[in-house]
């Protein structure tokens, strides 16, 4: 039986999913989100093309590939129509027709950016520092069990109806708690009616055509968003986005069976970064921080915020090897750190208390006081760009690599040494 692949985030988002995706869809023929909206930023590079796909499966830069939107997923329909105009400007011509929506996918409408907006606003100081994009209050609603649903717009009596009680309830929100502007259900219909025909086409059963897919035997991802520490519940709370970023979601997301999953792949920087508000033990708030963002081009696919930039965590990275049943890892951008007389790794948190743990706190407030705890390496200062294979890489960069490995506790099966598709390093094929 041919394996079925995650491939998700470890850190804090903007590992290079996308990248790895993209490479490893030349062997999957369907690829599948399952979480997060367009908060995510996916960056595939394609010889001199640079495409950032947001809600789109990064597998759509390959003409066979069949790309999946799962339940999990908050469905813009503005947005996901403007990405699939800049793709076909890009010259991918059927990404609509490649394209299948989930029916019970939630609809992220024009009154969820306006919440998020301003209760980001209210937040003040405190602020998540969210992508503004809406995520939150989407989620929020389809908890609550008032949210629309892709599928509700082929029974329009039944839409008009929840629309309605939705926007009663948010706008008085808007209005009266954070006294900002109400949004109109003219506006939000009309917006609707310009989409709907065009989106009905899309919808099909992602569960079906996944299991239909796996007993024909063919190889499928499944592509996370975000990362492990803005998991809803193991992530850094609640400086976190609203979805299950960790494995379990690509499964609930998706409407794929647990035991459909045959490989875990982790995706990290060989240094981390986090964009928005949040605890970052390893944060470098000086001048080589602003290095490796200037070199590393750490600044938001999305928002084109700058990423704050920080020392490798493999404490953080252990628990995310816990959380995600990882099989294997993929570390990426050691390019970045090639001119540095020395690098560091973060090999435990020093508790206000003294003690050292390998172990994070349970949410944002209890990071207080809690100090990184580092290792020092030599750094390679020889050029890693573009190298493919293992033993051209200097002797420190190996040695660097292998300590990764080890105190992750999670064999390297890929190492990324810059943007494209073919600027890697192949140790274990994930689909083999
Ligand atoms: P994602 O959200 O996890 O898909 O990651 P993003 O696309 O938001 O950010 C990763 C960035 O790093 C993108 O600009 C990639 O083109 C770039 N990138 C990926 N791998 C490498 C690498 O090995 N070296 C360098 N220099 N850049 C890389
Ligand atoms: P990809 O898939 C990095 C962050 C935001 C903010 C928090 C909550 O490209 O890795 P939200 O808009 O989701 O409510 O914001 O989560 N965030 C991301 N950070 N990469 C992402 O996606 C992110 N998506 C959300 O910056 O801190
Ligand atoms: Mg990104």
């Amino acid at each position: 039986m041919p394996k079925n692949v995650i491939v998700l985030g470890t850190q804090w988002g903007d590992e290079g999913k996308g990248k790895v995706a993209d490479l490893l869809t030349s062997e999957a023929n369907i690829v599948v989100r399952s979480q997060g909206g367009n908060n995510a930023g996916h960056t595939l590079v394609v010889g001199d093309r640079k495409v950032v796909v947001r809600l789109v499966p990064s597998g759509i830069m390959h003409p066979k590939c069949r790309c999946l939107i799962g339940s999990g997923v908050v469905v813009n329909p503005v947005a996901l129509f403007e990405e699939i105009e800049e793709l076909k400007a890009a010259g991918v011509a059927d990404a609509e027709e490649r394209i299948t929506v989930n029916g019970s996918c939630s609809l992220l409408l024009p009154v969820h950016p306006a919440i998020d907006k301003a209760s980001e606003k209210a937040r003040g100081k405190g602020a998540i520092g969210t992508t503004g994009r809406g995520i939150g209050p989407c989620y929020e609603d389809k908890v609550a069990r008032r949210g629309v649903r892709v599928g509700d717009l082929m029974h329009m009596d039944f839409f008009v109806e929840k629309l309605k009680r939705l926007l009663d309830y948010r706008n008085f929100m808007l209005k009266n708690y954070f006294h900002a502007e109400e949004v109109s259900f003219q506006s939000v219909m009309e917006q609707v009616e310009g989409y709907r025909d065009r989106l009905l086409r899309m919808v099909g059963d992602v569960s079906d055509i996944l299991a239909k897919a796996r007993a024909d035997g063919r190889k499928i991802l499944f592509e996370g968003a975000q990362g492990t520490f803005l998991d809803i519940d193991f992530g850094t709370y609640p400086y976190v986005t609203s979805s299950n970023t960790t494995a379990g979601g690509c499964v609930t997301g998706s409407g794929a069976g647990p035991l459909s999953i045959d490989y875990v792949l982790g995706i990290a920087k060989v240094y981390t970064t986090r964009v928005g508000g949040g605890p970052y033990p390893t944060e470098l708030k000086d001048e080589l921080g602003e290095h490796i963002r200037q070199r590393g081009k750490e600044f938001g696919a999305v928002t084109g915020r700058p990423r704050r930039t920080g020392w490798f965590d493999a404490v953080a990275m252990h628990r995310s090897a816990v959380l995600n049943s990882l099989s294997g890892l993929a570390l990426m951008k050691l390019d970045v750190l090639d001119d540095l007389d020395e690098v560091k790794i973060c090999t435990g948190y020093r508790y206000p208390d003294g003690q050292v743990r390998d172990l994070p706190p349970f949410s944002a407030y209890d990071y207080e006081g809690v100090e990184p705890v580092y290792e020092t390496m030599p750094g390679w200062k020889q050029s890693t760009f573009g190298i493919t294979s293992w033993d051209k890489l200097p002797e420190n960069a190996r040695k660097y690599v292998k300590r990764l490995e080890e105190l992750s506790g999670v064999k390297v099966a890929i190492l990324s040494t810059g943007p494209e598709r073919n600027q890697t390093i192949t140790l274990e094929d994930p689909f083999a």
